[in-house]
């Protein structure tokens, strides 16, 4: 074949490397075929061993096909069937396991008469079927019957994975509320884009938004605010109450939503700064005893929790008992950042603290700073006694931090640079790159208010998460996250805005090797295909000039 191509006249030859597939993030390996595969009226046929869960995705495809074509897939699950079967006579789409594969790993492909497609777990088949439906005429998102569609498919080979096992996303319904709706929304296109971890930032100065039964007044009190502060006006207030947070039984439906999706969901209790809310609750907690208002202004408070009140330590832990039961993580994010020491400074019971722990100043770092050290050990070993891990911002480095933590870096890269270098596992998170609240252009007058920043998408797609790091770095980095505050982003339309299309450049820095990746492919794929995609699915997102 190679030889024959070199003989082709050169305008049939960037003809056919023209055709390509518009799928984000962009596969692994891509080999084109000839022809088109007719997914409406195909038959499905998944091997039992495969498992009911992976059956499930599979079956939905199917149905959802058969709903909006108007043809038949039917749906079968034999016992045994291998590979040679699946070469032989049998047409449609079959779905087999292959044990040799990684559990995110697929691979599909696709001839005039079939469409086969092997993975080893729940998410190599879910990505296998995010895959497909991109190959598939934008028509397989949206509701609507379209007897004349066959929904065909180019004959293409593929076959996927991801450079990193952690793709995480980080959504502030702490500074606004979003309601369940909102946020399965959210996870719906994180999980078309192979984005799996959901970071949720739950609680802060501003307002706590998850039930704990042990303490009621985190949300009777913590999930309300007398009012927010008007734009960038430090001196406003719109007057009006503001408030909300999920009931224990919405955050389980969230994650058990979330689980369907692949995604895992990281909850974060921001402590022991960014607590003013439950400060309001329970103002025993702090050092002064209050009283505290929840936050009507952002910003960084100097009202944080007393670690020299043992109460506070029995309360973290009541509050993390809870999350734990809701939430399954292997990494809970107990926050670390931003939280000013000048209460401690001043307060008998952290100064006691200190002298009873027996705390020195460094050169480096002061007391106080030890202590905050202090309160994450606890939580550390707290939350591994009960089988979990901690994630914590990168100022839990300064200073002392027990193995097995991990740090995820927003203050630009250095974070991550020198927790890998000390040989803890880094997510990657710089503000620098990743930071979806920033300005997506400098035309201010044409964009929604935002905190600052210059993040054209440009400048995300570039993000290279290894920079500055050798080989033995490199492989304490778990992955990469964007994270998106909304202390400027108050409605679904405009939170959906902020995040896309930044979140499909995210998708590639996640998924693809640097070799694989190409802005001009991406950008030419993204309207061509996933800009209709995000229509169609009622999306609003910026629209690319
Ligand atoms: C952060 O942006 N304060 C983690
Ligand atoms: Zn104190």
């Amino acid at each position: 074949m190679a030889i024959i191509s070199l003989f082709l006249p050169l305008s049939l030859r960037a003809k056919s490397e023209e055709v390509k597939i518009n799928v984000i993030p962009y596969p692994q390996s891509v080999t084109m075929g000839n022809g088109t595969f007719k997914s409406a009226g195909a038959n499905f046929n998944c091997d039992q061993a495969i498992g009911s869960e992976s059956q499930r995705v599979i079956k939905e495809l199917a149905d959802k096909i058969t709903l909006i074509s108007g043809k038949t897939c039917s749906f079968a699950t034999p016992v045994g069937l291998t590979p040679s079967i699946a070469q032989g006579k049998m047409k449609g789409f079959i779905f087999l396991k292959n044990a040799s594969y990684g559990p995110e790993e697929y691979s599909i492909d696709i001839t005039k008469k079939k469409c086969i497609v092997q993975a080893n777990g729940y998410n190599g088949f879910l990505y296998a079927v995010m895959t497909l439906k991109q190959l598939m005429p934008v028509a397989i998102f949206s509701d609507d019957l379209d007897p004349n569609q066959a929904f065909l498919m180019p004959c293409v080979s593929i076959k996927d994975s991801p450079r990193f096992a952690y793709r995480g996303f980080m959504l502030d319904c702490a500074r606004h509320f979003f309601s369940v709706e909102e946020v399965k929304k959210c996870l719906d296109v994180m999980a078309l884009y192979k984005i799996n971890r959901l970071h949720w930032h739950l609680t802060d100065d501003q307002g706590w938004r998850v039930e704990i039964k042990k303490y009621p007044r985190l949300t009777e009190v913590g999930a309300y605010r007398n009012g927010t502060m008007i734009g960038k006006d430090w001196k406003s207030n719109d007057g009006k109450r503001y408030g909300g947070y999920y009931t224990q039984a919405q955050l389980r439906d969230v994650v058990a939503y979330a689980q369907k999706l692949g995604i895992t969901i990281i909850p974060e209790i921001d402590l022991p700064g960014h607590m003013v809310a439950a400060l309001a609750a329970y103002p025993n907690l702090g050092c002064t005893g209050g009283p505290y208002e929840v936050s009507t202004k952002w910003g960084i408070m100097d009202q944080v929790l007393c670690p020299g009140k043992e109460d506070m330590f029995t309360f973290l832990e009541g509050v993390f008992t809870e999350l734990m039961d809701i939430f399954p993580s292997e990494y809970i994010h107990i926050g670390g950042d931003e939280c000013p020491k000048t209460e401690w400074e001043k307060c008998p019971a952290c100064q006691a603290k200190i002298k009873e722990l027996g705390l020195k100043a460094t050169k480096d770092h002061t007391a106080e700073q030890y202590l905050q050290n202090y309160v994450t050990a606890r939580m550390q070993k707290f939350l591994n006694d009960h089988g979990r891990k901690i994630i914590g911002w990168d100022e839990i480095l300064e200073g002392d931090l027990a193995e097995g933590a991990t740090v995820m870096s927003w203050r630009g890269v250095k974070g991550g640079i020198e927790a890998s270098k000390r040989g803890f596992d880094v997510v990657m998170s710089p503000n620098s790159y990743l930071y979806f609240d920033y300005y997506q252009s400098q035309n201010l007058d044409k964009e929604p208010l935002a905190i600052g920043g210059d993040l054209p998408i440009e400048k995300v797609y570039g993000y290279e998460p290894f920079e500055g790091m050798d080989a033995s770095q490199q492989k304490h980095i778990l992955g990469v996250q964007a994270n998106l505050w909304t202390e400027y982003i108050a409605t679904p339309s405009h939170l959906e805005y902020m995040m896309l299309p930044r979140m499909l450049a995210l998708s590639e820095i996640q998924w693809c090797k640097p070799e694989d990746k190409n802005f001009d492919r991406f950008m030419t794929s993204f309207k061509a295909e996933s800009a209709r995609i995000l229509d169609t699915l009622g999306y609003s997102y910026r629209k690319p000039e």
